[in-house]
């Protein structure tokens, strides 16, 4: 049975070693560890099975270039399993949850930077449906957004920007 919950700081080993084995460097890791640091860590949750820290989900704030006050928003990365535990839909429960929490935070959007075909069953869809961009160069059906209010970026236009720590990536 798993459990998601809020990280604690007893979980920060846990959490390092999840992505370590879930990604092919240790970029992510750092990157977790060097945001939590920098107190850029606005949502980060755990999935825990049989006391072990299995997944590990984060978002941190995104603002937008020309600034706007209304792009209330969060970026949803790094997502991660434990490979053994992969496919058994801890990623969906980790992303489901942190959205809930997001939204009931009052946050506008959730921005996320992956896989198409995974992240469209939580409701993302292609960011260039709408005036925002991405500030790095990927293909652009990878860059998404999930508005979690209505009309959420009616008038919103401009670079999204990550916090800088993204950008040793
Ligand atoms: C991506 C990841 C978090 C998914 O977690 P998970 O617990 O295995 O996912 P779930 O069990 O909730 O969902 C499984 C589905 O995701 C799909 N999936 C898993 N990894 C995927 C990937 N890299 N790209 C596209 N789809 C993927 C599976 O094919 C499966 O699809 P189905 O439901 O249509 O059969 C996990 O595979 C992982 O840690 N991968 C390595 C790190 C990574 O790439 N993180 C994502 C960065 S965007």
């Amino acid at each position: 049975m798993v459990t998601i919950r809020h990280e604690t700081r007893e979980d920060i080993d846990g959490i390092r070693a999840v992505n370590e084995a879930a990604f092919d460097t240790n970029a992510e890791a750092q990157l977790v560890d060097n945001l939590r640091q920098s107190n850029a860590n606005v949502i980060s949750l755990v999935a825990e099975q049989d006391q072990q820290i299995v997944g590990h989900i984060l978002f941190t704030r995104v603002t937008i270039e020309p600034d706007n006050s209304s792009f209330n928003a969060l970026a949803l990365a790094p997502l991660s399993v434990l490979p053994q535990y992969q496919n058994q839909a801890i990623g969906s429960a980790l992303v489901r949850k942190g959205l809930q929490i997001a939204q009931k935070a009052g946050y506008s959007n959730v921005i996320v930077l992956g896989h198409p075909a995974y992240y469209k069953r939580f409701g993302f869809v292609p960011a260039e449906k709408y005036q925002i961009h991405c500030p790095y160069q990927v293909p652009p059906e990878t860059f998404m957004v999930k508005p979690l209010i209505p009309n959420a970026l009616d008038d919103i236009t401009g670079m999204v920007l990550y916090h800088p720590l993204f950008s040793n990536m």
